[in-house]
């Protein structure tokens, strides 16, 4: 019932964001064209889902959750294009479509990233966000963020000893839990409340999610994930299953599912679909 609930906001939460993405974004030029093929075509919109619901925690108006949803999956999406270039993890499959760079060229796919980028500041200008959200998304997003977490990827991916586990945490905590830190805690700096029970929430989930990732590129099912998968352990990617193991791996994920859910204990049963998509996080397929 709550699961059912949980699934019926995520889709909403994807409807209201492709919506605005697809009147927000660019069209009718080559660069225009692969920025839209890299943020419109499917997508978990989780990203989307936590700011939505962190927005309605605060009863944030929507037009302005929306456009902190569309930006946030911009940066995302600019972070999966780059992610998937042949310089980094040389994908040629994402969302089930060809990689932009596959699709058009390495230099497009570089361009459109960087484009996505800019367009995700853009959008938060535009609606006169509050520079609290700004500078927060510029920090998540950064060298200081998930750039920084993205480059310790690739280094361990080479390191002569492999990593520790403090040092796998604070990897995934930038390259993927900091973008999802900002969309939890939109809502209410958007609303000029304290995000702090938001953050810790998603700092919690944030990992689990990663763990997930990482437990999917092992025992995934690539119909499901659009992805290619088992390549990690070849590639030498620092990971929790690799440190630890399947099982201590899944048992990680799922203290961590409980301790996002205790983060919102403050919170009304409004937080319900929040305290879902924590569990989700962790069973989903896709
Ligand atoms: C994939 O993110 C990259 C990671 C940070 C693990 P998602 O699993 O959220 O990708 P989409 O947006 O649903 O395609
Ligand atoms: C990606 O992590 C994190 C990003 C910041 C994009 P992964 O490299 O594990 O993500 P997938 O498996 O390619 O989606
Ligand atoms: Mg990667
Ligand atoms: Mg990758
Ligand atoms: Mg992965």
């Amino acid at each position: 019932m709550a699961q059912a609930q949980f699934q019926t906001a995520l889709a909403d939460a994807a409807a209201r964001v492709e919506n605005s993405l697809d009147t927000l974004l660019p069209s009718g030029n080559r660069i225009a064209d692969s920025m839209r093929y890299a943020v419109l075509n499917g997508g978990k919109r989780l990203r989307a889902f936590l700011v939505i619901e962190g927005a309605l925690l605060f009863d944030v108006p929507a037009p302005q959750a929306n456009a902190a949803a569309a930006a946030i999956e911009c940066i995302h999406a600019y972070s999966l294009v780059h992610d998937d270039l042949p310089a980094m993890d040389n994908d040629d499959l994402r969302r089930g479509l060809p990689t932009v760079h596959v699709k058009w060229d390495d230099a497009t796919a570089v361009l459109a990233g960087d484009a996505l980028q800019a367009m995700a500041f853009e959008i938060l200008a535009d609606i006169n966000a509050p520079n609290v959200l700004i500078a927060a998304l510029a920090k998540a997003a950064g060298g200081a963020g998930m750039v920084l977490g993205q480059g310790m990827d690739i280094a361990a991916e080479t390191a002569q000893t492999p990593l520790n586990l403090a040092q796998i945490s604070t990897l995934q905590s930038l390259k993927t839990g900091a973008l999802i830190r900002w969309s939890a805690g939109a809502g209410p700096m958007l609303a000029g409340a304290d995000p702090a029970p938001l953050f810790e929430y998603a700092d919690a989930l944030g990992r689990a999610f990663q763990i997930r990732d990482d437990i999917l590129d092992i025992e995934g099912d690539p119909e499901k994930t659009g992805k290619r998968l088992r390549k990690d352990e070849a590639a030498g990617k620092a990971t929790f299953v690799s440190l630890l193991g399947m099982d201590a791996a899944k048992s990680r994920a799922a203290e961590l599912v409980e301790q996002a859910q205790a983060a919102l204990g403050s919170y009304s049963a409004r937080a319900d679909n929040l305290r879902q998509a924590a569990q989700y996080t962790i069973t989903r397929a896709t």
